[in-house]
């Protein structure tokens, strides 16, 4: 039973896994595309018993994933913790449109590609004086699973997006062919190896091929690798379309 979310969170092992604490649910979660290949819509996956701890594979080589079972020790995975431990709005961009204000942490990319829609998340924020590109934009934000991207009201200066429920998803990229990051949502504290905790954000993508150069976070390497672990949503004939 989760009888302890307040309390959850993930600790980093020094090369080895996430330990997760709290009873987090733990399920797949599929990137659905359109005819065009962009990505519109998040599908729910497999579902996984729900434990009140476990370890997640982190090296991208358990032969029992999502969950680890110790290979990373027998390969010599390099884990090193290599992300800035900057606040995310120290390290952001900002654009600003009429309405609407994008903050952007290129570094933080896990290559989800919600915000290639339309005419991008970037024009549609410098264009949100228009309605209809302003609701754009404020979804192309709020399905970036890393939170890389996230839109601010120009008028109450407050960031557009839900406050989401503590879990833990594993991204699935049918039309990649490709798994991606482990997405935890609704700001579990992350705790490093070293021992310090990095900012608790609502959005945060943690690399599981083991290949991101931004560790602990994902950087989209896991398309470049064509990295899976075997969900059925890639199996053939199972491409995810709306
Ligand atoms: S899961 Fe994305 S870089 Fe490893």
């Amino acid at each position: 039973m989760a009888k302890n979310k307040g309390n959850c969170k993930i600790v980093i092992e020094k090369n080895g896994p996430y330990l997760v604490s709290g009873s987090l649910p733990l399920a797949a979660e599929i990137i659905v595309c359109d005819s065009e290949s962009i990505p519109v819509k998040w599908d729910k996956g497999k579902r996984y018993p729900l434990r009140e701890n476990y370890s997640l594979c982190r090296c991208g080589k358990s032969g029992n994933a999502p969950y680890c079972d110790g290979t990373h020790a027998k390969t010599g995975f390099d884990g090193t913790e290599t992300a800035s431990r900057k606040k995310y709005w120290q390290q952001a961009k900002k654009i600003a449109g009429p309405t609407l204000v994008l903050t952007d942490v290129p570094n933080l990319c896990a290559l989800a590609r919600f915000c290639e829609k339309a005419s991008g998340v970037w024009q549609l924020t410098v264009d949100s004086g228009d309605p209809k590109a302003r609701k754009l934009a404020i979804e192309e934000a709020c399905n970036c699973p890393s939170g890389r991207l996230v839109e601010w009201d120009r008028k109450t200066e407050k960031p557009i997006e839900k406050k989401l429920k503590p879990s833990i998803s594993l991204v699935e990229d049918p039309e990649e062919k490709a798994s991606g990051p482990i997405w935890v949502k609704g700001g579990v504290p992350i705790v490093s190896s070293d021992g310090k905790t990095y900012e608790i954000r609502n959005r945060v993508t943690l690399c599981r091929c083991g290949r991101s150069r931004n560790k602990p976070f994902c950087n989209g390497t896991h398309l470049d690798i064509e990295f899976t672990d075997g969900d059925e949503s890639l199996k053939p004939g199972k491409k995810s379309r709306r």
